[in-house]
Parts: structure tokens; sequence; C-alpha cells
């Protein structure tokens, strides 16, 4: 199946310039959602990931983090924006291309043993991903790998990634 034919391309999203990828074309087309998983899970099955956990930034991470989590018998952990765990968190800022933002990681979610695998649907500067695997080895539990359903290869987000295995199953 031809992923990108699913992906939608809006010109001048969220700002003049940008050429935002929009998935909610695909997440609506029930063969691209059910392709779009099973390709992933088959791809981190064959890297041979032994993963107790998948991690996925808020918000587009949730949508392939959980379902992927599932299918790899894995259990799921929400990344989130400031403010929006209840328990006591582990924090990170991290640069945009505008100023900063905090994402946070409940401190009792993960532990030294834990092996974890980062998703997002999609790398692009690479920023919200690297602040996830500095939380991550601050901790100082095992990075398995990173997987993204789209990977902007131009802005070459991979550079700023500790040295693991990346999954992307579509580039631009
Ligand atoms: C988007 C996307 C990735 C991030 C990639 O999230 O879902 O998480 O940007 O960009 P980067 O590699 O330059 O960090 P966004 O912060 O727009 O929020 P959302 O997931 O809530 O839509
Ligand atoms: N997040 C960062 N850059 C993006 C882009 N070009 N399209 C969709 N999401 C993004
Ligand atoms: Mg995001």
């Amino acid at each position: 199946m031809d992923l990108k034919s699913l992906i939608r391309d809006i010109p001048d999203f969220p700002k003049p310039g940008i050429l935002f990828r929009d998935i909610t074309t695909l997440l609506r087309d029930r063969q691209g959602l059910r392709y779009t998983i099973d390709l992933f899970a088959e791809k981190c099955l064959e890297a041979n990931f032994q993963i107790d956990y998948v991690l996925g930034m808020e918000s587009r991470g949730f949508i392939f983090g959980t379902p992927l989590a599932y299918k790899l018998d894995a259990g799921f952990i929400p990344v989130r924006k400031k403010g929006k765990l209840p328990a006591a968190v582990h924090a990170i800022e991290y640069e945009l291309e505008y100023g900063t933002d905090c994402l946070e990681l409940h401190q009792d979610a993960l532990n030294q043993d834990s092996r974890v695998l980062i998703v997002d649907d999609l790398i692009a500067t690479g920023g919200t991903a690297s602040a996830t695997a500095k939380l991550v080895q601050q901790i100082g539990c095992e990075l398995v790998g990173f997987g993204f359903i789209i990977e902007l290869r131009d802005l070459q987000g991979r550079k700023l990634l500790p040295d693991v295995p990346i999954i992307s199953l579509v580039e631009y």
C-alpha cells in the first residue's frame, strides 16, 4: 500500500513555509490504518526489539504508540506536555523553533531494568524525540530504539538522537 497517497500535504500550516504532513487522512482510512499499524509492528519484530514499554509523546505519539504497544505485547507510557500528569514527574525542557516547551513522564513509570521504544508520528528537527530520549536516559533504563511513521529527512532530526536503531515507514 502507498502510505504517502494517504498522507495529505497542507502548505503553509501552521505558518508560512511549513509543508504540513497531515496524518488524519491516513487514520480515517480503515485499510490504511490497519496496514500502518501492522507494518510498524512487523518492522519492530524484524528489528528484534525486546521491549517492556512503548513511550509515546503527546499527542500524535499516543495515536500510533498505543496500538503498537498492544501488538508488541508491551505496555504504553504517555509522555505529556507540562502539567497534565497527576503523580510525581521527571521533566525536561526542550527547544522549539521559537522558545522552549516541556515534556513530563511519571517518576514511577520506569525503572532501571525497563527496556523502552520511543514512538511518535513524525520526526522533524528531532527536538521532541531527543528530549524524550534524555528523560529516559536520566532514569538510567535501556532505550532500545525509535519508531516514527514519517521522517522528514532534510531536517536531519536523527542526528540529534542517540545511536540506537531508528525505524521510519515513510520518508520525505
Ligand atoms: C509534532 C509531531 C512530533 C513533533 C516533531 O508534534 O507530532 O511530535 O512535532 O517535531 P520535531 O522533530 O521538530 O520535534 P507537535 O509538537 O506539533 O504536537 P502534537 O503531536 O500535539 O500535534
Ligand atoms: N511536526 C513538525 N513538523 C511537521 C510537519 N512538517 N508536518 C506535520 N507535523 C510536523
Ligand atoms: Mg507531536
